[in-house]
């Protein structure tokens, strides 16, 4: 599904997004809109250079070994049934991965945290070593973990500046998460970022 085209002219100044950013961890049910839907994920992982190549978070050797994945709720994010999303920055897109509510899965993986299925959207950012490792060998493995930070604060302050407040939760099983989600193995999965209204 094609996204809506970001917007990179709003009154929240960076200062204040950064001053206001918090770890929030309840939310109430009001659905996302899917402009900040799309806007969240441009912040994240968009292209942001003419010629279509390079992103809104920095990479080691412009290689980008990371990919957003969305978990959406039931009546989350308007026109979006629940389900995993992967975001694909060429084409500010995103496909179904699998289909479902699974924020309650999702958040027993994460040692049962589960304020997290209060969020509408459970943004999980992953790192698929092996695009970085050809040129950076074992020093991609940090790479990628300095690129989830990134990432990871463009997003808080992305939410911030629409109104929105966000979580981040390193704390979960790998595994089970992948499980969860259906995604490949060979992406690790290195930040969840929960989002919605503040309760
Ligand atoms: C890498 C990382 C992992 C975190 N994991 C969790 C987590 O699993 N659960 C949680 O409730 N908070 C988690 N946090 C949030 C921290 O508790 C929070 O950032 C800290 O208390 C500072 O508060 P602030 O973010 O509101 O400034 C994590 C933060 C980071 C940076």
């Amino acid at each position: 599904m094609k996204l809506p085209p970001e917007k990179i002219e709003r009154t929240v100044s960076v200062e204040q997004a950064i001053s206001q950013r918090r770890t929030v961890r309840t939310f109430i049910s009001e659905p996302l809109e899917l402009h900040q839907f799309s806007q969240l994920l441009w912040a994240a992982q968009g292209i942001t250079e003419k010629r279509g190549f390079k992103r809104s978070a920095p990479s080691a050797g412009a290689l980008y070994p990371m990919d957003v994945y969305v978990v959406a709720g039931k009546d989350s994010v308007a026109q979006i049934e629940a389900g995993v999303y992967h975001y694909e920055p060429q084409g500010h897109m995103v496909s179904l991965v699998t289909g479902g509510d699974l924020r309650e899965a999702l958040s027993r993986a994460s040692l049962s945290q589960m304020w997290m299925a209060k969020a509408p959207v459970d943004i999980v950012i992953t790192a698929e070593y092996s695009r970085a490792t050809i040129k950076y060998g074992k020093r991609s493995v940090r790479y990628a973990m300095i690129e989830a930070g990134h990432i990871g604060q463009n997003i808080f302050l992305q939410a911030e500046a629409l109104g929105l407040k966000a979580g981040i939760v390193g704390a979960f099983h790998d595994k089970e998460i992948i499980r969860v989600m259906n995604i490949s193995s060979s992406h690790e999965p290195l930040l969840i970022i929960p989002i919605g209204y503040q309760a």
